[in-house]
Parts: structure tokens; sequence; C-alpha cells
């Protein structure tokens, strides 16, 4: 079994990790959110300098956790897309100097594919096809996994990522970056049912709607509404149950649809993972629907929902047993479907 060093710079978290197979020997992350929030979201400058500074320090800390000089390892491997291009290239010209450096092969990762293997990390999988829903600040997808690499996209947002969802509310109402465990926090003291706020559905040009499809920029608006509304009574803003109501109707519409999807599709395991995947609520959701429905439900661990190396590395272990190995030239890229 290769033991790889994995490495993860594709947005604001910095993040070293060795693997070996689906066991972590050592994974380490330097989240840059502090710096990020003074400005309410990610700086792309700022993230790439601040990955520059952290990954030296982290690779050298997993090295040594995990008892294993980098000469020892049997591969190098970093996140070459989807992400902010500037930070994408700190990890991959690393992995790729040291890849060339110790005479070993480089694997160039896809950050959604790291997402989909961080499920492996906790109790393992029933065999077979199994459904996965994929919620982080920059996608909503529901993937049918068939086997390593086989992917087939079934459902998807049309606008804003949930994520995506969680940061903008959460500025709504004031509560900072990053915004899915401040309204988490928020939400834990109010009443999820005070506020009704929109499912959002995407249409088909036939007639109908997308079954598997989600749209989040009804409820940001409508949110905004009742926002407004309530400011013009002059009353203290019911942060704790706005918060709560939202958290809800995400959650929920995410499990629906993702159930369904699964039932219609014949798969009988559906797995959570993603940033957002780090939410209780959603988490409780999904285990009680998938328990009702009698689908058996996987959720990420939660030390691997967000940003990290170790998922990146799983996903690498995968790729070089299936005997893949990419160019000394590989670059980086913005944007890359799975
Ligand atoms: O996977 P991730 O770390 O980065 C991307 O690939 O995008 O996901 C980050 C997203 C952010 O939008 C953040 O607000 C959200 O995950 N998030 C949460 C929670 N923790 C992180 N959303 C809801 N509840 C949480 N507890
Ligand atoms: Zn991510």
């Amino acid at each position: 079994m290769p033991t790889v060093l994995a490495l993860e710079t594709s947005c604001d978290e910095s993040a070293a990790a060795i693997v070996r197979d689906h066991t972590v020997l050592a994974s380490a992350v330097a989240s840059q959110v502090e710096e990020h929030a003074r400005w309410g979201g990610v700086v792309p400058e700022i993230a790439s300098r601040r990955h520059v500074e952290a990954l030296p320090q982290l690779v050298a800390r997993v090295s040594a956790e995990a008892g294993l000089p980098l000469a020892e390892l049997d591969a190098f491997a970093a996140t070459v897309a989807p992400g902010l291009l500037g930070a994408l290239l700190v990890a991959s010209v690393t992995g790729r100097t040291l890849a060339r450096l110790h005479g070993r092969p480089f694997l160039g990762v896809h950050h959604l594919e790291g997402h989909l293997c961080s499920v492996q990390l906790g109790e393992p999988l029933p065999p077979g096809p199994f459904l996965v829903l994929l919620v982080s600040g920059g996608h909503t997808e529901l993937v049918r996994v068939d086997g390593p690499g086989q992917y087939i996209r079934l459902g998807r947002s049309h606008d804003d990522a949930a994520g995506e969802a969680f940061d903008k509310v959460a500025r709504l109402l004031e509560l900072g970056y990053p915004g899915g465990p401040a309204i988490q926090a928020a939400a834990r003291s109010g009443d999820p049912r005070r506020f009704s706020l929109p499912k959002g559905r995407v249409s088909r040009p036939e007639g109908g709607f997308h079954p598997y499809d989600f749209s989040f920029s009804g409820l940001k608006t409508a949110m905004l509404r009742q926002v407004r509304a309530l400011q013009q009574s002059g009353d203290p803003l019911p942060v704790a149950d706005l918060a709560a109501s939202f958290e809800q109707v995400v959650a929920e519409v995410l499990v629906e649809r993702s159930c369904r999807c699964a039932l219609d599709e014949g798969l009988g395991t559906l797995v959570l993972v993603g940033g957002v995947a780090a939410n209780a609520r959603l988490r409780g959701l999904l285990a009680e629907r998938c328990g009702r429905d009698g689908l058996v439900w996987r959720l990420a661990p939660l030390a691997y929902c967000t940003d990290n190396a170790a998922m990146v590395g799983v996903a690498a272990c995968q790729r070089l047993a299936m005997g893949a190995r990419s160019p000394a030239g590989l670059g980086v890229a913005a944007r890359w479907p799975l």
C-alpha cells in the first residue's frame, strides 16, 4: 500500500497529510479564517501568501508526527482544481517539486474527488454504488458513485452553493464569516418553525421541475425581505429564530431531494460530504430520514468535512492503485468538471 504526502491549498485552508490507503498517519490544517473574516470573505491574494508561509511548516509537522522522512514516501499529491488559481499553485508547485526531488510520482487531485473520498475516513461503506450529497462553499451536487473515478452527477444547484447561502445569510444577520458555523451557533437557541421560507425549485424547459436540483437564490431573497420587514417594526431582530428557520429549510430541501434521488435510482446508501456536512441539523435530519426511508447513511467524519489534505490523500491513493500518474507539467485550473 503506498504512503502519500497530500497537500491542499485550493481556498483558505492550508493543509498537509500523510495517508496510507484509508489510514491517516498525520493530518494538519492551518486555517486563515480569522484573517479573511476582517474582509467578510476570502481575499485571493492574501490566501496565496498565507499558503506560502504555512505549507512548509505543515509538511514538516506531518512528517514528524507520522515518523516518516519525506524520502521514505511513495508519492506526492496536491489538489490542482477547482479553486483559486494563485492558491492552488502553492500546493501544486510544492508537491511537484518534492516529487521531483525524491524521484517519486506526483498526482494532481480534483478537490471534489477529495471531498467524495472523505467518507472513506469513517465507517466502511456497504458494497455497491451509492449516492453522495456534496455540499461545500462552492458546490452543491448529487453524485452517483459506481467506483473509484466513476462519477455521474444527478443533481446540482443552479445558483448559489449551499455553503455560499449560509455565508451570505450570516452576513445579512451580521453573524460574521464563515457563515456556516456562525449560523449553526446562533440557531441553537432558535425556533426553526417561526418563519416559513421557500424551498427553491428549478423549472424544466419542458415543464415541471428538476426533481434533484436546487436553487438557493429565492431563499436568500426571502430572508432579506423578512429581515427588512422585521427591522421596520423597530423591535430587536430575532436572529436565533431567523438562523434556525433558514438552517431548517436548507437541511430539509437537501435531505428530501437526496433521499428522493437515492430511492428513484435504486441506490441503497446515501453519503454526506463537504464543509456544510459539518452542520449538526443537516447530519441529524439526514440520519432520521434515511432511517425512515430504509436507506443506509454515512456521514463524513466531522474532522474531514471542511477542507483538509487527508481526503486528498485518500483520493490520491485510490488513483495510484489504478495506475494513474500526472504529467510533470500538469497545471492548475479554477474550474474543472469532476
Ligand atoms: O468544503 P469547504 O471547507 O470548502 C469548499 O470546498 O468550499 O466548505 C466551506 C463551506 C463554507 O461555506 C462554510 O460556511 C460551510 O462550508 N460550513 C458550514 C458549517 N461549517 C462549514 N455550513 C453549515 N454548518 C456548518 N457547521
Ligand atoms: Zn472543499
